[in-house]
């Protein structure tokens, strides 16, 4: 079983389905393309009903595509009822359900990053805002849906900032502590790895593409693409990341009396002076698993058990190509849109993971903002981006947006 519906939990059906054959698969509720690989079961409601499927159903094994499900324990809720279940406890999903937690605990670890304050008081922080210079970050400490980080170049915008979060309470008790930071220069990557216990593996990077518009401009989003491997991150930058990034935070957690058992992934910010986190998460990246999955030469679901029995591999194969994710949007995405436009989609040379899709009557429609992913694989960066656009000028839906220069970063570093 899968919980959540989009363009990340249909690529993890996608990959799980290979070691599934001729056994039911359900999705959480799914979407128009999970529903080609196996159940949508649309109609539950909160932890305790999908608990008592898992139960009736006699599910196997579960995987959680959100955070939220995560940070507000479903793991743990799980385990109580001796279900098998991939990802973190309430307690280490900490790591991304209070971004405060994740920095004091960077900071006791060493861990490279943004030098911060966090604040629960408004006037606090809005004087922190008037005495330090510009650029800096203001962050809601709680779950904001990817929208709560606002990038200020000035004070009035940090005070907006802080309006809109501590005043306002856009995200609710996510925006009543809030984090400021340094603003950090440099590319962006996403780096994910299996982690169990004191034991991890890497997983290839990815580059995600989080604003809205070409150039990195417009607001943040979700993810509008990604591509992988990151052509301009080596081997020696990749094994920094694990010793001065992953391994010290799992010994902060350690300290904590927190075991780590799952997907870690962190957004980092590779700047002159080396690679520092941004944020972690406690899942799979929507869209970067997206390419990072057609890429991998093994069974994932044996790494994912390997990963809870506490055995993981010391190396996984990977495919000497390259993938490139372009996602496919409603336009006003993320923020108004309209849905309910019929999907013609007319080549089949990429990977069509759906996100906000539905079918009715053998018809597809468009059901969300992120409406699809479409994945090409080739030889090279450039090739897998060609042959991803081509296929996109073969899919029409009424309001179709898209970003037109995913993979360009990596291309022309
Ligand atoms: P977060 O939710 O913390 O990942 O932040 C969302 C996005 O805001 C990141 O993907 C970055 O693009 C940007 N961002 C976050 N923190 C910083 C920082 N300290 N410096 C520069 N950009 C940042
Ligand atoms: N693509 C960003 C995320 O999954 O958080």
């Amino acid at each position: 079983m899968i919980v959540g519906g989009g363009g990340r939990e249909h690529a993890l059906g996608w990959a799980l389905v290979k070691s599934f054959e001729g056994r039911d698969f359900y999705f959480v509720p799914g979407n128009g393309g999970t529903i080609t690989i196996g159940h949508n079961v649309e109609n539950l409601k909160g932890y305790d009903e999908i608990v008592k499927f898992a139960k009736e159903k006699e599910i196997d094994f579960t995987v959680v595509g959100p955070e939220k499900p995560l940070v507000s324990g479903i793991v743990d809720k799980f385990r109580e009822e001796g279900l098998s279940i991939f990802g973190p406890t309430k307690e280490a999903a900490q790591l991304e359900g209070s971004k405060a937690f994740a920095k004091e605990l960077m900071k006791e670890a060493h861990v490279p990053t943004a030098s911060f304050e966090i604040f629960d008081d408004f006037n606090a922080a809005k004087s922190y805002i008037e005495k330090n210079s510009a650029p800096f970050v203001v962050k809601a400490d709680g779950l904001a849906g990817g929208k709560g980080a606002f990038v200020c170049s000035n004070v009035g915008e940090g005070i907006k900032a802080l309006e809109l979060l501590m005043q306002e309470r856009k995200f609710g008790e996510a925006g009543d502590t809030v984090v400021i930071e340094d603003c950090l220069k440099g590319q962006e990557v996403s780096v994910h790895a299996l982690v169990s216990g004191d034991k991890i593996y890497q997983f290839m990077p990815a580059q995600d593409h989080k604003r809205a518009y070409d150039g990195d401009r417009g607001p943040n989003t979700g993810g509008m693409g990604a591509y992988a491997p990151v052509p301009f991150l080596g081997k020696v930058q990749l094994s920094e990341i694990k010793e001065r990034i992953f391994l010290p935070t799992i010994v902060g957690l350690e300290k904590r009396g927190i075991e780590y058992k799952g997907v870690l992934y962190a957004g980092l910010m590779i700047t002159r002076s080396g690679p520092k986190v941004l944020e972690f998460n406690v899942r799979f990246g929507d869209p970067e698993i997206q390419v990072i999955l057609p890429l991998l030469n093994e069974d994932f679901l044996e790494l994912l058990l390997r990963t809870n029995e506490g055995d993981l591999p010391d190396g996984i194969a990977w495919s000497d190509q390259s993938a490139v994710g372009i996602v496919v949007a409603s336009d006003g995405y993320p923020g108004k849109y309209e849905t309910g436009f019929e999907i013609v989609i007319c080549d089949n040379s990429c990977i069509l993971f759906h996100a906000g899709t539905r079918i009715e009557n053998r018809v597809l429609y468009t059901d969300g903002g992120r409406v699809l992913s479409v994945v090409g694989v080739d030889r090279s960066l450039k090739k897998a981006r060609d042959k991803t656009y081509k296929c996109i000028e073969k899919i029409k839906f009424t309001n179709m947006y898209y970003r037109k220069d995913i993979g360009d970063k990596g291309i022309k570093p």
